[in-house]
């Protein structure tokens, strides 16, 4: 009796305690969302929260300013919480959010090199385009208000992109020329000969007639006001696509890489944004060199195997001309590729992951001519489902032979499974939605972890192999021509930004190695010119988890259970590659200790009983029972 009062007092005074803690904790977080939300009113708009709607987010470089002493500001408040009260669980949460608030505030010395150049051939002008505003609610009258409020502010925000771009010519931090070359004509195309016609006028035509509630008049206001608001975006546009024109491209660096700015801690900060763990540019090339190495031994012996005699390059020139490997039309390539993962793939699922929830994805044929394969993720209520886009622009260019691993990377167990357990799971706001996606501020923003993501979808390619699902030896030489490329991806973006490579080097590695050609390989090349460090997160984020498996396949001999490993990997969402190692070490503990439980009490305890069901509470019974004793 006297023992079990104590337990009692004692399991009282741990929940007034961390109560208090979980409640402070509680509250930092959601005022980091409100404020986040604040800061953002775009980001915020897109996450269905409408306070904001009548706002746009600054871009003048005071704005990023201000958002550092704020996110300071939580840094110091979080770390006012006693962490250790706080549950497992809580405490990786805990720790994103440090590592997401010290990432940015730590970035902050980068605002005139990558904030500064806020457009580039990837990330042109979204200001005008029709699909820019397709989250923002149109239902009533105030929410024709609140767009017309941002309408009026569009002008200011395309001055402030100029005026950044200002300070990178000052400063010498400007784009390549490739990088930009292309946006003036992308501006162009944006560009209306009258105002009705423009994007953002969309909204007041049909939908804002359909509206009954709103008087006649009103409407009229609101079109003249669209109206002459547009006009005024229309004549900013053109200021923006001349000076790119006259005073941008002629001060574009000379240089292909970013390796010169601050003697390459500039690259090394971009390099551990994207890679989330620390590696000098010099590792990051000679694991890359190694990985190319292994992977063109093993084609270039598959290649012998089918007694092929020329180059890699020569095999998958000679492959596309060959009926056999390609489909005539884009129907029968999207066919091809549903058969594949209805009845090839997902049927195996089970031998590689337990409860795989039965969300099936769509594959439907990509609107633009963009990567081999893009992955939408669905919405959480169901009602939008998850997408893979093919691309299926030129049909007789897919290698049937190639389908496979882009399959496994973009649907199951790829980013459809990591979209699954997301959509299942209950991820804080911040872990899911924090960043704009903006690639051109990289590293003055919030992480997002590619590594992770990447890591896990080129991970699942690996997968394949395990789960035998590619079945001859030209299904392989698709899967390894597809990992070489992002292992070549290493090699290049780091000899770009670093070993002062050209641009033509890069292009010709790439397709030395590849199955690319030498138009795909240039834009591919031109994307690592302008986005520095992105392309070296995929295989390194594949290379450590698969390390992270291998110890614990170590440590936990014949206990490991690859299912429960691919369950602990999913379930703990995006983080950095460190956390990811940890959370793994704290599950490959629990194993352990519950396998010397079981040792330990298996001869009095277990005896007549289920074991693997029971095991957890008789573990707890028979410590009380042995310590009372
Ligand atoms: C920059 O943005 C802030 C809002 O965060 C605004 O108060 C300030 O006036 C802007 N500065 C300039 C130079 O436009
Ligand atoms: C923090 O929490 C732990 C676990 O509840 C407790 O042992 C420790 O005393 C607390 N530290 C402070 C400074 O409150
Ligand atoms: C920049 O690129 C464009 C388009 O590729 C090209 O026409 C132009 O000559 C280039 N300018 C410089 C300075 O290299
Ligand atoms: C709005 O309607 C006018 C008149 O029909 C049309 O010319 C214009 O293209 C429409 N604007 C948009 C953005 O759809
Ligand atoms: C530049 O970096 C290299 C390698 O990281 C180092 O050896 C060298 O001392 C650095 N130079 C300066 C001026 O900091
Ligand atoms: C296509 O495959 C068939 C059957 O495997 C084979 O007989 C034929 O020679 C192949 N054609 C070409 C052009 O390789
Ligand atoms: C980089 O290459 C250029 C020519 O492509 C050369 O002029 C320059 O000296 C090289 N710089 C270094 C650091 O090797
Ligand atoms: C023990 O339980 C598991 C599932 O919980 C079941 O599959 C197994 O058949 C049971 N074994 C015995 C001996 O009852």
């Amino acid at each position: 009796m006297r023992l079990l009062i104590v337990v009692l007092i004692l399991v009282v005074q741990t929940v007034e305690v961390e109560g208090d803690v979980f409640m402070e904790w509680a509250k930092l977080q959601k005022d980091f969302w409100d404020w986040r939300m604040r800061m953002s009113p775009e980001l915020s708009t897109s996450k269905h929260v409408y306070r904001y709607n009548d706002l746009l987010t600054p871009l003048n470089l005071t704005q990023f300013t201000l958002v550092k002493i704020g996110v300071d500001g939580f840094l110091g408040q979080l770390r006012t919480i006693n962490r250790s009260a706080l549950s497992g669980k809580e405490q990786m949460n805990f720790d994103v959010l440090e590592d997401l608030l010290q990432m940015f505030s730590e970035s902050h010395k980068w605002l005139e090199y990558a904030p500064v150049n806020r457009l580039n051939f990837l990330e042109g002008l979204t200001i005008g385009k029709k699909h820019s505003i397709s989250g923002i609610p149109f239902h009533n009258r105030g929410d024709f208000e609140n767009f017309l409020s941002r309408l009026e502010q569009y002008p200011n925000q395309i001055m402030e992109i100029i005026d950044n771009f200002r300070v990178a010519v000052r400063t010498g931090h400007t784009l390549h020329n490739v990088s930009i070359a292309k946006v003036p004509i992308q501006i162009d195309e944006l560009i209306t000969s009258t105002p009705e016609q423009f994007g953002y006028f969309a909204p007041f035509n049909d939908t804002l007639e359909s509206i009954t509630t709103i008087r006649q008049a009103v409407k009229d206001d609101f079109r003249e006001r669209a109206k002459r608001y547009i006009a005024d975006i229309l004549i900013s546009l053109g200021d923006l696509r001349d000076y790119i024109q006259n005073e941008y491209l002629p001060h574009t660096r000379s240089e292909w890489g970013v390796g010169s700015w601050d003697n390459g801690s500039f690259y090394r900060a971009c390099l551990k944004f994207h890679l989330s763990v620390e590696m000098t540019p010099q590792e990051v090339h000679d694991e890359g060199l190694r990985e190319v190495e292994r992977i063109t031994t093993a084609m270039e012996e598959i290649l012998r195997a089918i007694g092929f005699d020329g180059s890699i390059k020569e095999f998958f020139a000679a492959a596309k001309k060959n009926k056999n490997y390609t489909k005539d039309t884009a129907d029968e390539v999207l066919q091809l590729y549903r058969t594949m993962f209805e009845e090839i793939i997902w049927p195996k699922l089970p031998t590689m992951f337990k409860d795989v929830p039965d969300i099936k994805v769509r594959i439907l044929p990509m609107t633009f001519d963009g990567p081999i394969g893009v992955y939408s993720p669905g919405s959480k209520d169901g009602t939008r489902p998850g997408i893979f886009y093919a691309n299926v622009y030129r049909p007789q260019d897919i290698l049937t032979f190639s389908m496979m691993p882009v399959l496994l990377h973009e649907t199951v167990p790829g980013h459809h499974l990591q979209a699954i357990y997301s959509q299942t799971d209950n991820l804080r706001n911040y872990r899911k939605g924090i960043s704009d996606r903006t690639y051109s501020n990289i590293p003055v923003t919030f992480p997002i972890y590619t590594a992770y993501t990447e890591g896990w979808g080129l991970y699942a390619e690996y997968l394949g192999e395990e789960m035998n699902l590619y079945t001859d030896k030209y299904e392989m030489l698709g899967r390894y021509a597809l990992e070489n490329f992002r292992a070549c991806r290493l090699v290049i973006d780091t000899g770009l930004h670093m070993f002062n490579w050209t641009k033509e080097r890069a292009v010709t590695y790439l397709m030395d190695h590849t199955s690319y050609g030498r138009a795909d390989a240039e834009i591919e090349i031109d994307r690592y010119i302008t986005l520095p460090g992105q392309a070296c997160a995929y295989k390194i984020g594949e290379i450590r988890i698969k390390q992270i498996r291998k110890d614990a396949e170590q440590q936990l001999g014949k206990d490991f259970d690859v299912r429960d490993f691919h369950s602990v990997v999913l379930n703990i969402g995006p983080v950095p590659l460190n956390l990811l190692e940890r959370a793994v070490g704290e599950w490959v503990q629990s194993v352990t200790d519950a396998r010397q439980k079981a040792y330990v009490i298996s001869p009095t305890c277990t005896s007549g009983t289920n074991r693997s069901r029971n095991l957890p509470l008789i573990a707890v019974i028979c410590l009380i029972l042995t310590t009372n004793r």
